[in-house]
């Protein structure tokens, strides 16, 4: 199957890359070599094409005789400040937007999309008594002294998290996150308005090799990995029993490939995770361990912008795609302490013009 990959030379559009070509699909590779994602001008790698995804007339030419496209180009990240947002909607969303303009023009109806779990925003949750509960943001006057949990408004007691499943509300917390949104809602009319196909996995916490560095727009799995590397403690914030999925790259790229290889109807969002959540505070001790470095530090401090707990259901991949992710955690992050990260270094701010 011929498939066009847009950023094909990125973390994980380079493990997906490797995953089709043993699969013997034929791969359409391209990325625009973001100087914020490799450093500035950094070279494509081979049989990758230096190709913006905004340019109708270059993303034309890539899609002859294309069947799927499998979108992972973007700019990443929670973002560090308003300045950011006009790169997450240029890259992101007008890059979406000309991506799908330019499919139904060519006829190209199969579209797989990198999507994210930051779309959720807030995870979900229950009462003591297993009501639904749909918490607030958390005040920074809790936060402030110690209290991260949310609690029952009638109660007191801590909110339990509970596994995320796609029909939950999307409330984006960041410029990133609602940009991942946005790409999603413009897939969704896509498919409605051209009869088309979406399949958009919502990636939980990614790692594995060759990620890339520290910048203050990596995910914690890279800061804790930089942070060992240096020699020092990883510094966890909060009280450290903050939940998520960790999901490792091999099983996002076998995700992919089984989202490119299974023909869905209409626009299908699936989570894409271990479902086997673990708690930040032992993410890192399992890296400390098993990199040999110091032993991680709870510091207590939070980001504001922070959810306390977003846990994926991974039933519905597993119904609809027969995904099963085939690495879990412990091992994962056991492997990933040693595994090589991406030798080039971003830039940090995304430019976009
Ligand atoms: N890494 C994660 O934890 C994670 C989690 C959830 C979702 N995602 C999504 O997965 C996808 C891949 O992310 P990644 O972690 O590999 O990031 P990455 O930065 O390593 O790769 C993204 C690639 O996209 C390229 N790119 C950006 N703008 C482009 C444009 N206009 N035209 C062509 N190429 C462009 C960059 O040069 C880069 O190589 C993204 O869509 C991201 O939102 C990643």
């Amino acid at each position: 199957m011929r498939v066009l990959l847009t950023g094909a030379a990125g973390f994980i559009g380079s493990h997906v890359r490797r995953a089709l070509d043993a699969a013997g699909d034929e791969v359409v590779a391209a990325d625009l070599m973001l100087s914020a994602a490799h450093g500035p001008g950094a070279e494509a790698p081979d049989g990758v094409r230096r190709v913006d995804v905004r340019d109708p007339e270059a993303v034309a030419e890539l899609l002859r005789g294309v069947e799927v496209v499998c979108h992972q180009a973007a700019v990443v990240g929670a973002g560090v400040s308003a300045a950011d947002a006009p790169a997450y909607a240029s890259h992101n969303d007008l890059g979406t937007a000309v991506l799908l303009a330019a499919m139904a023009e060519a006829g190209v109806r199969r579209l797989v999309l990198a999507s994210s779990m930051v779309v959720y925003g807030e995870g979900q949750y229950r009462t003591a008594d297993f009501a639904p509960a749909l918490p607030a943001p958390r005040r920074r006057e809790d936060l402030d002294r110690g209290v991260f949990d949310h609690v029952d408004p009638h109660t007191g007691d801590a909110l339990d998290w509970v596994a995320i499943n796609e029909d939950s509300p999307l409330r984006p917390r960041s410029l990133y996150a609602a940009s991942k949104v946005a790409q999603e809602h413009y897939a969704g009319a896509w498919t409605a308005a051209t009869g088309g196909t979406v399949t958009a996995l919502r990636y939980h916490n990614v790692y594995g090799d060759d990620m890339p560095r520290d910048t203050p727009y990596s995910g914690v799995a890279a800061i804790f990995r930089s942070a060992l590397e240096a020699g020092e403690s990883p510094r966890v914030f909060e009280d450290g029993t903050q939940m998520r999925d960790f999901v490792h790259v091999r099983d996002i790229a076998a995700a992919n490939l089984a989202a490119i290889h299974r023909p869905l109807t209409g626009f299908v969002p699936l989570n894409i995770a271990s479902g086997i959540p673990i708690g930040i505070g032992e993410v890192a001790e399992l890296l400390a361990a098993a990199h040999g470095g110091k032993a991680p530090v709870v510091t207590g401090e939070y980001r504001p912008g922070d959810v306390r707990h977003i846990v994926a259901s991974p039933e519905r991949a597993r119904a609809v795609l027969d995904f099963n992710a085939a690495v879990a955690p412990a091992a994962g992050l056991t492997e990933f302490a040693t595994a090589p990260l991406r030798t080039a270094c971003g830039t940090g701010a995304p430019e976009w013009r």
